[in-house]
């Protein structure tokens, strides 16, 4: 965020089209799948413009570390992993401050959105694995793990789709990716269920006005209608061949695959 842009570099262009193409209120191509774990009890992949990213999803089962189970309900330990091969630099192995910071809060709207009391003393466990990250990846992590609990035949409120919002070159844009998430001037990940209007995640990195940020927030409203039509895509199709739709013929595929 708010690296000095090198020269001759233009973040937006007289179009209005950014690095990428695209305009500002366009998300980057999204593409998920459900169920691509045979080990998981959920599991499912997203790919969000570059970001690759997959969630698996164990549980409800018993918790460990004993300490933290809880009589009254289930608790959901996430776990946000960058793999070393995912940036440009080669990530450091193991948490950091920024994976801990992520985990949780993706683990709480995850926790917001499962019905918890229905597992007493257990534990929902989600991995949530970067293979490639181009910025947007706690978002798009979200958008993957909700779909991986789904998947897992837990129960939950909602889906929860998520993406960000943020300022570049004087100009509120939606799903910002690397370049524009380093030389932008703010950033701004949100995650919201369209069905009832809830936010169960909001951070906001850099500097907004109100009015940018009432935009800002618009935008990323948006993006999370059509990423939460994504998602349930995603699961429909899943459950469709599971039930021999389609002649039974993508099943094939998925079998040998496996
Ligand atoms: O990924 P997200 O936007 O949710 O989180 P961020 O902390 O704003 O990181 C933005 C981007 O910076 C990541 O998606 C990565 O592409 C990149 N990054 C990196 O290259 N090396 C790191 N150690 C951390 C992040």
């Amino acid at each position: 965020m708010s690296m000095d842009l090198p020269e001759g570099m233009k973040l937006i262009d007289e179009n209005g089209r950014r690095l990428d193409g695209r305009k500002a209120d366009e998300l980057r191509p999204i593409r998920i799948e459900a169920g691509v774990l045979r080990r998981a009890d959920g599991s499912a992949y997203v790919e969000m413009g570059k970001n690759k990213i997959l969630a698996a999803v164990y549980g409800p089962r018993e918790c460990h570390p004993r300490h933290l189970q809880d009589p009254t309900r289930a608790i959901v330990q996430c776990h946000y992993n960058m793999l070393s091969f995912s940036v440009d630099d080669r990530k450091r192995p193991g948490p950091d401050r920024r994976s801990v910071e992520i985990s949780k809060i993706v683990g709480e709207a995850l926790e917001y959105s499962i019905f918890l009391e229905q597992f007493p003393r257990t534990s929902i466990d989600v991995y949530i694995a970067v293979l490639q990250a181009n910025a947007g990846t706690r978002c798009a992590g979200l958008t993957a793990a909700s779909v991986a609990v789904a998947d897992a035949g837990i129960p939950m409120r909602d889906l929860i789709p998520a993406c960000a919002a943020g300022k570049v070159a004087d100009t509120v844009v939606l799903d910002l990716n690397k370049e524009e998430d380093n030389f932008g001037d703010a950033d701004v990940p949100l995650a919201y269920i369209p069905r009832t209007g809830e936010v169960l995640l909001l951070q906001m990195d850099g500097h907004l006005t109100q009015a940018e940020f009432n935009r800002a927030i618009e935008l990323a409203k948006g993006g999370c209608s059509q990423i939460y039509a994504v998602q349930q895509d995603a699961l429909r199709r899943k459950y469709s061949i599971a039930a021999g739709e389609n002649g039974g013929k993508e099943e094939e595929a998925r079998g040998n695959e496996a």
